[in-house]
C-alpha cells in the first residue's frame, strides 16, 4: 500500500491535502502541532475513505522534531511515496517592527524544516526510483514583499530550492512541484494578522480545496511550477517584464492594504 506524509495536515490546504490522497488511495501520515484537529482527520479519512491514517504531533520549527517524525514515519511505511511539504505561516509588518523571533521561527518552519524532509526523504525515493515530493510556495515567490520581507523570501527560496530539486532528480523517476497558491482561504490571514476589512479579507478567494486539488494533479503530471489560478500566473509571470523596483512597490502598496 502507498503512503503519502502531510505536514501541516491540521487546517487549511494541509487538511484538505490529506483528503485528496486519501481519495486517491493513499495511506496517509498527518503532521502538525494540533493534536485534536489531526485525531480528528483520521477518523475522518478512515471512515470516508477507507485508507489508513497516522498522526505524528510534531512542532516542525524544531530541527530534532523533524528527524524525529522521519524516524516515526519508518514504522508505518519504509517507503513513502508522497511528501506534501505544506506546513508554514506569515506575518504582517515591517520587518524592524516586527516579532524577530516570529521571523526566525518562520524560517526554521518555512524553510529549514521543508529542506529538512526534503533531504531525508527525496535520498530514499531516488535509491527507490520513485517518488513525489510537493513543496508549498506562494505567488509569494515571485517577487520581494515589503511589509512582509521574510515570508516572501522564505517563499522564494522554496520555488528557486523545488525548482532545482525537480531537475537533480528528474531523471530518477522522482517528482518534485513547487505549487504557488496565491490567497486562499484558510486560517493562514490570521496567523499572519491580516484585516478582515483588508483587500485579502475583503476578496473573493478559493478555497483550500481547489487549491490542494490543484496541487495533487500538476505533482501527479511533474510540473516543476504550478501556479493557481489565471490572474495569479499573469501576475507571477509579469514579473518577468517589469523592473523589480516597480514589482517590489506594488506589492508594498498591496500588503499595505492586506
Ligand atoms: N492561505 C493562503 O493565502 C496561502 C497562499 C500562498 C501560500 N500559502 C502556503 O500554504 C501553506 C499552508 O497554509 P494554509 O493557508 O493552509 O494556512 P493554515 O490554515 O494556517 O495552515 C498552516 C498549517 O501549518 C501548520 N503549522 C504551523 N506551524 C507549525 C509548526 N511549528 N509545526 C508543525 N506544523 C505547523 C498548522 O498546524 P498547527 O498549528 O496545528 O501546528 C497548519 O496545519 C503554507 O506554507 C502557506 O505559506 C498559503
Amino acid at each position: 500500500m502507498a503512503w503519502g506524509l502531510v505536514t501541516g495536515s491540521s487546517s487549511g490546504i494541509g487538511y484538505e491535502f490529506a483528503k485528496v490522497l486519501a481519495d486517491e488511495g493513499y495511506d496517509v501520515i498527518l503532521v502538525a502541532r494540533r493534536e485534536d484537529r489531526l485525531l480528528e482527520l483520521k477518523t475522518e479519512i478512515e471512515q470516508n475513505y477507507q485508507q489508513k491514517a497516522e498522526v505524528i504531533v510534531a512542532d516542525l520549527q524544531q530541527a530534532e522534531e523533524v528527524q524525529r517524525v522521519f524516524e516515526e514515519s519508518l514504522a508505518f511505511t519504509d517507503n513513502l511515496e508522497i511528501l506534501i511539504n505544506n506546513a508554514g505561516f506569515g506575518q504582517i509588518g515591517d520587518f524592524t517592527e516586527s516579532d524577530l523571533q516570529r521571523n526566525l521561527d518562520m524560517i526554521d518552519l518555512n524553510v529549514r524544516a521543508l529542506t529538512h524532509l526534503s533531504g531525508l526523504y527525496a535520498k530514499k525515493m531516488k535509491a527507490s526510483r520513485k517518488g513525489y515530493i510537493c513543496n508549498v510556495a506562494s505567488t509569494a515567490a515571485f517577487q520581494p514583499g515589503p511589509g512582509m520581507a521574510v515570508y516572501f523570501a522564505t517563499k522564494a527560496f522554496v520555488l528557486s530550492f523545488s525548482e532545482a530539486l525537480a531537475a537533480e532528480l528528474e531523471d530518477h523517476n522522482v517528482f518534485v512541484s513547487a505549487l504557488c497558491p496565491g490567497p486562499t482561504i484558510s486560517e493562514f490571514g490570521k496567523a499572519a494578522k491580516f484585516s478582515s476589512k483588508g483587500v485579502v479579507g475583503k476578496a473573493k478567494l478559493p478555497s483550500s480545496q481547489e487549491v490542494a486539488e490543484f496541487g495533487y494533479k500538476a505533482l501527479i503530471e511533474g510540473r516543476a511550477t504550478a501556479i493557481h489560478g489565471t490572474l495569479n500566473n499573469l501576475m507571477a509571470q509579469s514579473n518577468r517584464f517589469v523592473p523589480r523596483s516597480l514589482s517590489t512597490s506594488l506589492t508594498k502598496k498591496m500588503i499595505s492594504k492586506a
